[in-house]
């Protein structure tokens, strides 16, 4: 028999627990932590995450401070905009929602947001002090992912753990947190051979590739605990992830369904990360 690690639950429990000490910080402070959340251009999906980010903030009680900017927007606005955003006291976190409009530098622009602001963790000094295992702002969905493990007692020390997807967002970060935590780690992506064997020899099998129900049950191990991070469309639309879950879920041990896995953790660590870089930068004024 699995077990379903219910993301939607442990999201519910860990912003009751944000709420309180965020309204702690607004009462010692005199004034809220501040999120600013930016998009550019009118990406249907990005709505919706940008729409359920202020949400978030206003269950947890921090002040979201939102811009939508058109599809066709100045590179010299955008900059302008998020440089206001670095020198307002008031905002703890700035979050440039990706993908950004074709024509825009992403990278230029992310650069301006200082480390201590960057609650997704994708700057360079964020991820450099993660892969040296030093204090940080850590990317959300991966970070979600060691919440869903540890709340679970799944201790990844000692175990082999296989992150099949290498990008920056989240297969990279996702395997330096694993490998932090002592597990022994291997890295999957398009080019690698005999990916089913590797697969097959974790303990701890977290899917994030972009794919359909790319992983299958001949490719799991019995009782292995299987994170899917996916968010796709199977063949008659309908939102799925990148693991086969009818198929897959009985040899698990532990498992996370899509919808309502990693998913809402990912918006829940947002405001971690948000509580997190306030308490800092309040350290450090
Ligand atoms: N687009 C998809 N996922 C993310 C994320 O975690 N952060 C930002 N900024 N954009 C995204």
């Amino acid at each position: 028999m699995y077990t379903l690690i219910n993301g939607n639950e442990l999201s519910r429990t860990m912003r009751a627990e944000m709420a309180e000490e965020a309204a702690q910080f607004t009462e010692s402070r005199g004034r809220q932590i501040g999120l600013a959340v930016i998009l550019a251009g009118e990406d249907s999906a990005s709505k919706v995450y940008v729409r359920n980010k202020i949400r978030a903030c206003e269950q947890v009680g921090i002040r979201s401070f939102s811009y939508y900017l058109p599809e066709d927007v100045a590179e010299k606005d955008m900059e302008e905009l998020v440089q206001s955003l670095v020198d307002n006291d008031e905002v703890d976190g700035i979050l440039v929602q990706l993908p950004m409009p074709k024509h825009l530098d992403s990278e230029k622009i992310l650069k301006l947001i200082p480390a201590e602001k960057d609650v997704d963790g994708f700057s360079v000094s964020n991820m450099g002090k993660l892969a040296l295992k030093q204090d940080c702002l850590v990317a959300c969905t991966p970070n979600g992912v060691m919440q869903m493990l540890k709340r679970n007692g799944i201790d990844p020390k000692g175990k082999c753990a296989t992150v099949v997807g290498r990008s920056n967002i989240v297969g990279k970060p996702m395997a330096m947190l694993l490998l932090n935590a002592d597990a022994t780690v291997t890295v999957c992506h398009s080019k690698t051979p005999d990916l089913k064997e590797k697969c097959l020899g974790a303990d701890i099998l977290v899917a994030a590739i972009g794919k359909p129900k790319f992983i299958t049950a001949d490719m799991v191990k019995e009782g292995a605990v299987v994170i899917d991070v996916g968010m796709d469309r199977d063949e008659n639309g309908k939102l799925c992830g990148d693991v086969d879950f009818e198929n897959v879920k009985d040899k698990c041990s532990y498992i996370t369904p899509v919808p309502g896995g990693v998913g809402p953790m990912t918006i829940t660590m947002l405001m971690y990360n948000t509580i997190e870089a306030a308490k800092a930068r309040t350290r450090s004024i």
